[in-house]
């Protein structure tokens, strides 16, 4: 057998080592007792391969050699970042050549409209019924299932910590990998490097992606938004949950693993180059779970699938208003009237502009505010019961309004200004300072008094629209906990515990599974989800560098939760 048919041959049995002539002459040479010379086996494979590439069907006896477009697409997409000029000059190939075998049309994509990644531990079963209603899910909606090899040793098993090999259960097996893949121009999904037992599995790798977002493959879910700068798109960072059942040793990492462990997946929806819809999937204990793919919320469990599912509860980001992003309130009301919410909650209602303390000093914003006609503050609260107003009437359930920072700027004023710079603004601060003086209440800690936002919202919302809609609002109190399937949603997060200033993180830790608002930026940390804004990006005292997302949340009827973005007001495809 000469050269070239030798070479030929091992290229067949080992395609993927294509791009690495080195390796795969080192393999021939073991294998064939040093027959060859390196550098002419080098060289040999270099050209038997480009001449491979370039041949359509059979040809000079190379029709036993299968290196499938697919073959080269995943290499491209896996080892080179989807980027076929630099795989072409890794591996010494024609560029011509390798951007068209990339990119054959109808061929690359097929009908795959999303991506559902997860996470497998080696030598551990998969959730079968997850498994199952995983499946169904994928070819239901023409999703490519892709499973990330995690590893695990447990040190407390002295049998398992003396194991060389590991394996992964046989059902995940077609749809494994463990390289890095690109899914679009603007996310790409990195391998499972992290301990399944890190506390903070996305630590580290704030740059590691570069300007992309990034899937990193992990059973436990950890979301977070990294500051670009501020014209750009920032990019999101995110966990996928397992598709294996919890397997951890019995030490306090194992335990603290064990309870963070989720059976879930990520799910995203290429819309275009740049652009992607990305959601999580938690499943409950029979391993079914809920999606709005397609535009309706459905149920996907083991032994099949049911629609017609409307939403226990939708978290809009702060609206901030009368700074409303158009774009992100039209695909807020869309999510109301498609799916229906029991309940719905605001935060940052109201922005306070015309009078925020935080501008109380600029001399020069005053007079163009006053100048303008917006230092009416009165003006804006009436804007803000209309907008609670317009989305109340679109919905059956309840509307419940978050006691917020922003909203909390009206009692500041209200305590800070000084009287003779009332300008337009005075008689509605002495109505507001009149009745506020009316509502103290002895407590045993002192005295109570009325929130001005929620007394002047509500009288307003009373006396100006029908009782069909104000009975359906409702505005909670500081420190007066509204639990819905076990999730604590009356926080807003710019308090924390015991007086601390609020954060995802701290409220992370008091035990009970929150939805927060605040930061504008979208993170989950265990059990606290954060949603974004329905605000303009940025506010005008936000500078610089950008982290801030159209992001709401939503939980399903088992109290699952997920993060809604809305990119140009459409967040499914
Ligand atoms: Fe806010």
């Amino acid at each position: 057998m000469n050269r070239k048919s030798i070479v030929v041959s091992y290229i067949s049995e080992n395609p993927s080592l294509i791009s690495e002539p080195i390796k795969l002459a080192r393999l021939i040479i073991s294998e064939t007792d040093g027959e060859y010379s390196l550098k002419e086996l080098i060289k040999e494979i270099k050209e038997t391969v480009s001449e491979l590439l370039s041949d359509d069907g059979d040809k000079d006896g190379y029709n036993t050699v299968i290196i499938s477009h697919k073959t080269i697409r995943t290499k491209v997409d896996n080892e080179f970042d989807g980027n076929p000029s630099a795989a072409a000059r890794a591996m010494g190939l024609p560029e011509r050549t390798v951007r068209r075998w990339y990119n054959q049309p109808n061929k690359k994509t097929k009908d795959v409209r999303g991506y559902v990644v997860t996470y497998a531990q080696n030598d551990t079963p998969v959730h079968l019924g997850f498994y199952k209603s995983l499946l169904k899910y994928c070819k239901q909606h023409n999703y490519e299932l892709i499973v990330y090899k995690g590893k695990y040793r447990n040190p407390t098993s002295i049998i398992e910590s003396k194991k060389e090999d590991v394996s992964w259960d046989d059902k995940v097996k077609p749809y494994l990998l463990d390289s890095r893949r690109s899914l679009n121009s603007k996310i790409g999904i990195y391998p499972a490097m992290t301990n399944p037992t890190a506390v903070r599995p996305l630590s580290g790798f704030d740059v590691h992606t570069g300007d992309k977002s990034g899937i990193f493959p992990h059973p436990k879910y950890q979301l977070k938004t990294i500051a670009t700068p501020s014209k750009s798109m920032p990019k999101i960072l995110t966990t996928t949950g397992a598709i294996t059942v919890p397997n951890y040793s019995k030490s306090k990492a194992g335990e603290k693993a064990k309870i963070h462990h989720i059976i879930g997946a990520v799910v995203v929806e290429i819309v275009d180059e740049k652009r992607f819809h990305m959601r999580q999937l938690s499943a409950d204990k029979d391993g079914s779970f809920f999606d709005i793919a397609g535009g309706a919320v459905a149920k996907y469990s083991p032994s099949g699938i049911t629609g017609n599912h409307g939403l226990e509860t939708l978290v809009l980001g702060d609206l901030h208003h009368p700074f409303i992003d158009k774009n992100a309130l039209k695909a807020s009301m869309d999510q109301i009237e498609r799916f229906k919410p029991k309940n719905l909650f605001l935060h940052d209602v109201l922005d306070c502009w015309a009078v925020n303390h935080h501008s109380r000093s600029d001399r020069f914003l005053n007079t163009a505010k006053l100048n303008h006609g917006v230092m009416d503050i009165e003006k804006e609260v009436d804007g803000s019961v209309d907008l609670i107003a317009t989305l109340a009437a679109s919905m059956k359930g309840r509307v419940h309004i978050v006691p917020s920072n922003h909203d909390d700027a009206l009692d500041r004023w209200l305590h800070d200004e000084k009287l003779d710079n009332l300008g337009v603004n005075s008689a509605y601060f002495h109505y507001l300072s009149y009745n506020k003086h009316l509502s103290a209440r002895p407590v045993i800690t002192g005295f109570s008094f009325i929130d001005a936002y929620q007394f002047s919202a509500r009288e307003k919302l009373d006396a100006k629209y029908d009782k069909s809609i104000t009975s359906r609002v409702s505005f909670i109190k500081r420190d007066t906990p509204v639990m819905i399937k076990d999730v604590d949603f009356s926080m807003h997060g710019d308090q924390g515990s015991s007086g601390a200033r609020g954060s995802a993180l701290g409220l992370s830790k008091i035990g009970v599974k929150s939805v927060i608002g605040h930061s504008h930026s979208c993170q989950v940390i265990d059990g606290c989800y954060q949603v974004g804004v329905n605000a303009l990006i940025p506010l005008g005292y936000a500078k610089g560098a950008n982290s801030w997302t159209f992001t709401n949340c939503f939980q399903y009827s088992n109290g699952k939760r997920t993060l809604i973005t809305s990119i140009d007001g459409k967040y499914y495809l």
